[in-house]
């Protein structure tokens, strides 16, 4: 069988060849199709970025309106589809509920069972990037018990989906465009990160050319681990949990330090950035500039600061090259913005939704793409007889 080289969690595996982010981890640099995430974050929109990833270029104008007004035809959910809903506890965590509900997609959409229909997979992709947001909103809406609200599709992606999460029926919804505007800018650098954990978990379960709908579901289960998407509603409980501990931060790493069971500096450290992660740098502005704006006074930014300090100052933290990843501000922006703990993970997995189809597409079209089947090295028992119930 040959030799087999061990290398627990990919740490140096390739394992696709990739033309759609690019991260030199040491100089802090990402960029979407060549585009440097500054820039995209400075003059782009969540849908141009969509395309962009998918599609390769940025769209022209025909291109943009194109795109959009395809997305605006499918956001809707099929009737049965909602009533999915009603099957799960109130108190369900909305991640697991969001992967099951894409799951389903598969079931009313027959026609995306083959990965190598091209105008098919064009549709599930379209109907991807329409119905998450409506799926996602559906989440929120049955978690707080209250009617789901159908998509109005005179208005943008984002503002939409901030209309159907929380507005109600019978009340005109006023999407504030200082929300819209960093809930965009969120999923704009949430979009792509090449071949992270929830991205490698859409090409391995595509690579047996499973379709796209339950590829997608089982990167968002991916995404649902604290170490990787779930780490956004975890710093905020870490800095609520100091807080209500006295807002000492020098205690909390030291337990850090110590290595306590369970106790990271969640929203640090990162496999790819041994420097700050470019994202971060933009999302810290944010979220300064958006709680001013919203007048959030919110003493777990302060909190997460004083952290932040403590931290890249401190050994431990300088030696392993730790710095504040993507998560470590987002959770105090969605907080202002209203969104509960619990349902942040999902706003990263909308933002994600892009690169995920990306990645998807590269990979059903690359030649060189075959089932992703890792080896092992065997470590359990040698040959051993049978031996009956009865003597055992
Ligand atoms: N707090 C304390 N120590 C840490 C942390 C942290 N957040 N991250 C890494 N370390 C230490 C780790 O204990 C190890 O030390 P030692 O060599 O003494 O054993 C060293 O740094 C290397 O860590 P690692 O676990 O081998 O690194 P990794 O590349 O396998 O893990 C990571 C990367 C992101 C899972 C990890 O840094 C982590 O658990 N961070 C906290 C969770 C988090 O914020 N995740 C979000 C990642 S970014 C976006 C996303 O994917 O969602």
């Amino acid at each position: 069988t040959g030799y087999i080289t061990l290398d627990p969690g990919f740490v140096n595996t390739g394992a696709a060849s990739s033309a759609i982010a690019y991260i030199d981890g040491d100089a802090g640099i990402l960029r979407y199709r060549g585009y440097p995430i500054e820039q995209l974050a400075q003059h782009s929109t969540f849908i141009e970025v969509s395309y962009l990833l998918i599609y390769g270029e940025l769209p022209t104008k025909e291109q943009l309106e194109g795109f959009t007004s395809k997305i605006n035809r499918h956001t809707l959910l099929h009737e049965d589809l909602k009533r999915f809903f009603d099957g799960f506890p109130r108190d369900a965590h909305p991640m697991p509920v969001l992967s099951s509900a894409v799951s389903a997609l598969s079931t009313f959409y027959q026609d995306s069972l083959n990965p190598f229909d091209e105008p098919n997979v064009e549709l599930s992709t379209i109907r991807l990037l329409a119905k998450v947001p409506t799926l996602a909103a559906y989440a929120y809406k049955k978690s707080i018990g209250q009617p789901f609200l159908y998509p109005d599709n005179s208005q943008g992606l984002v503002e939409n989906f901030l209309r159907m999460t929380f507005g109600l029926p019978a009340e005109p919804y006023d999407v504030d465009p200082e929300v819209a505007k960093a809930l965009d800018l969120l999923f704009i650098l949430h979009a792509d990160h090449e071949q992270n954990c929830s991205t490698s978990t859409v090409r391995l379960v595509g690579s047996s050319e499973a379709n796209l709908f339950a590829s997608i579901s089982a990167g968002i289960n991916a995404l649902f681990g604290p170490l990787h998407g779930g780490a956004n509603s975890a710093v905020l409980d870490m800095l609520e949990g100091i807080r209500l501990d006295g807002g000492d931060v020098d205690k909390f790493v030291e337990r850090v330090k110590n290595k306590e069971k369970g106790v990271r500096l969640m929203g640090f450290g990162h496999r790819v950035y041994k420097n700050y992660d470019p994202r971060a740098k933009i999302i810290k502005k944010t979220a300064d500039d958006i709680l001013a704006k919203l007048g959030v006074q919110d003493e777990l930014l302060d909190i997460a600061k004083k952290l932040e300090e403590k931290a890249l100052s401190d050994d431990y933290f300088v030696e392993r090259k730790l710095y504040p990843n993507v998560d470590f501000y987002t959770g105090l922006i969605y907080r202002a913005l209203g969104f509960p703990t619990k349902y942040f993970t999902v706003l990263f997995a909308l933002g994600r939704l892009p690169g995920w189809i990306a990645h998807w597409r590269e990979m059903i079209q690359d030649p060189a793409t075959k089932i992703g089947r890792p080896r092992q090295i065997y470590t359990g028992e040698k040959e051993r007889d049978y031996t009956p119930i009865s003597d055992r």
